[in-house]
């Protein structure tokens, strides 16, 4: 599929040609997961896949917005005013969120608009189409309606869409990641202040190969929010011995004087992730920023233990993928990425290894769990914005 497409789909649906082109991205966590609503350390980067809007106004005083992904479903159609959610529009409601909360913010979105929609992030792979349509939505009423919006305010506004319309508890990393990215950079982000700043990630001898289980994240939803309220709880019992608002301010020391106050071994454990998980974060960055990278792969691996025995939102998919890869030559490190129960791992390989690791981890995969797993080689792109061609 590339552009070309998108235009003459737009020209088919809308018979205009009057439109202008933007681009919102997928993004891969390179460490810190499952620490954003813990006040925690993240460090994501922006992926070249992504989702495409083409957009421009009609005068019809309605949003036309139609996907490519979701051809059966149609145009989808909603008045400038019918801005709930509403189960039968289906993806459309990511889009309607954004409207709405800006319109509510006092943005002026006074016309209708047509959008054609196209997303190369593999769906339900746990890459964040979901931000990624949240923002990509967001830049187009920026550009179209030429408001002046905040970048972080952009991030916050698809968030809530998330939390609130959607209603999904996740944190802040994918807005954040899609928003803010930066070619051949990471994201080191604080989640509990939004201070950030951003590390280049030159990896001349290495790619970064994303494995797709294809095991759609299912359960995530649901055991999602169960980690979050664990944590939540295991907070709540610790505040009684320390002064702190979130895990993310523990050190690993300071964890492991109080820990006994949590009383109680599955909480014990989600602490112990969310504290030692941020804390490795930071380490991280720091090995990578001395140009350390074996030593900032082995971080990699142990927070893939720790999500794996701690944490345990790994499951024998993403285990499978993950162990396969710390049996090949040149693996620097491998880990799961995202909410976990499925969707992709990130291995760091030597390129000269590439070819043989894809093939190797491919066949291992497809003999311990029955069908294929995709693999892609990342590349850390831009954040949201207009694109030319
Ligand atoms: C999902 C959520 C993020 C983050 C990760 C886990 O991607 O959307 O906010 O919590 O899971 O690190």
């Amino acid at each position: 599929m590339d552009l070309r497409e998108c235009k003459n789909e737009f020209i088919r649906i809308f018979g205009k040609e009057d439109f202008r082109m933007f681009f919102a991205p997928g993004r891969i966590n390179l460490i810190g997961e499952h620490t954003d609503y813990n006040g925690g350390n993240v460090f994501p980067a922006a992926i070249t896949f992504g989702t495409y809007g083409l957009a421009g106004k009609n005068d019809l005083n309605k949003f036309r917005v139609y996907s490519m992904n979701f051809s059966s479903l149609g145009v989808i159609e909603f008045g400038l005013e019918e801005l709930d959610y509403n189960k039968q529009h289906d993806w459309a409601n990511y889009v309607k969120g954004m409207i709405r909360y800006l319109k509510e913010a006092g943005y002026e979105i006074n016309s209708g608009v047509d959008i054609v929609f196209y997303g190369n992030i593999p769906n339900g792979a746990g890459l964040s189409s979901s931000a990624s349509i949240e923002l990509a939505t967001g830049v187009i009423l920026e550009g179209i309606f030429s408001l002046d919006i905040d970048r972080i305010d952009l991030v916050k506004t698809g968030k809530r869409v998330e939390n609130e319309f959607i209603g999904v508890n996740s944190g802040i990393m994918d807005q954040f990641a899609i928003g803010m990215g930066k070619k051949e950079c990471g994201i080191l982000l604080d989640c509990e202040t939004l201070k950030y700043s951003y590390a280049p990630i030159k990896l001349e001898n290495y790619d970064i190969v994303i494995m797709n289980t294809n095991k759609r994240r299912e359960l995530a939803d649901s055991k999602y929010n169960e980690r979050r309220g664990e944590c939540e709880e295991a907070l709540r019992r610790l505040q009684k011995v320390v002064d702190i608002n979130s895990l993310g301010q523990l050190s690993e020391e300071e964890f492991e004087k109080n820990r006994y106050i949590i009383d109680d071994e599955i909480l014990t454990k989600r602490a112990k992730h969310a504290v030692y998980e941020n804390q490795r974060t930071l380490k991280a960055l720091d090995e990578l920023n001395k140009g350390n990278i074996l030593a900032f792969g082995e971080l990699m691996n142990r927070s893939h233990i720790s999500l794996r025995d701690d944490y345990e939102v790994t499951g024998k998919e993403l285990d499978a993928l993950v162990e396969a890869a710390w049996e090949q030559e040149g693996v620097v490190g491998a880990r799961m990425t995202g909410a976990g129960f499925g969707g992709c791992s990130i291995a760091m390989v030597e390129k000269k290894n590439t070819e043989d690791f894809i093939k190797n981890v491919g066949n291992k995969y497809k003999n311990i769990i029955g069908y294929e797993a995709d693999f892609y080689i990342a590349s850390i792109g831009d954040g949201a914005g207009e694109i030319e061609e």
